[in-house]
């Protein structure tokens, strides 16, 4: 079984001191954890405060974005070695919120995880559907062209460095949650497509996490399903009592 991963995407929530404050509350709930790999992923303004709370804890520290271009004249853009600076190993590209509100396109997100491969760190790939993709039946077609465009020019060795999520966009932040078999089936379909591109035992490594509305209570149904190999949390990972509720969970 791969090692379970649990990420907590605060979005735009939470000032330095704010993040400051959480991190404390939660590592003192938490103690040092090491069978589950946990991340949080806080705005980028909080990204050095927060990396410097985390530095000797086991607790890791990812970003929300990247611009793929290394440096140069991007006003509002942080590139990959940007990150890494400030203490990031992880960064999420293509979060369906970057896709519908901010235009990431395929090709863009392929060119932000390629470049978060170049740079050192780990990307955490975000696909979904939405309800009307789902609906249509075309939830298979628009999550392959997502992995085609996202690990375009991703080969057998490179992708071993990439993290899966699968959030269904109509579970994200809605309450809704995707029943655990929902879930396994759409993983697992990921799985296979990992599969077919890189080989089954590559694809068994490769780390797939559920994500949307995932709290304390559906925690544990939905990271213990087969493909399942944690959870990238928003809403619940902001508050200290219930992401610590969620790491338990998947121990
Ligand atoms: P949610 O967000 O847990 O608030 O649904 C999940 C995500 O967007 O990663």
């Amino acid at each position: 079984m791969n090692r379970r991963l649990i990420a907590g995407n605060w979005k735009m929530n939470k000032t330095p001191q704010e993040s400051i404050d959480f991190i404390d509350a939660f590592l003192g709930k938490l103690g040092d954890i090491r069978d589950v790999e946990v991340l949080l992923i806080p705005p980028y303004t909080s990204l050095e405060s927060s990396g410097r709370r985390l530095a000797g804890s086991s607790i890791g520290l990812g970003a929300q974005d990247l611009f793929y271009e290394p440096s140069g004249a991007y006003t509002a853009a942080i590139s990959a070695s940007m990150l890494a600076a400030c203490g990031c190993r992880h960064v999420l590209v293509g979060h369906s919120e970057r896709r519908h509100l901010f235009g990431d396109d395929d090709a863009t997100v392929g060119r932000k995880l390629v470049s978060a491969l170049d740079g050192g760190l780990t990307p955490i790939l975000c696909i979904g559907e939405t309800l009307d993709e789902r609906r249509a039946g075309a939830m298979e077609t628009v999550l392959g062209s997502q992995l085609d465009g996202g690990l375009d020019g991703v080969d057998a060795d490179a992708i071993e460095r990439v993290v899966m999520a699968y959030e269904p966009v109509w579970a994200i932040g809605t309450g809704e949650t995707a029943t655990p078999q929902q879930a396994q089936e759409a993983v697992a379909w990921v799985r296979a497509w990992l599969s077919q591109r890189y080989g089954v035992s590559v694809a068994k490594r490769l780390r797939i996490l559920y994500g949307g509305s995932v709290k304390p209570g559906n925690a544990t149904d939905l990271v213990t399903q087969p493909d399942i190999d944690g959870a990238l949390v928003g809403g619940a990972s902001l508050d200290p009592d219930a992401f610590a509720a969620i790491v338990e969970a998947a121990r």
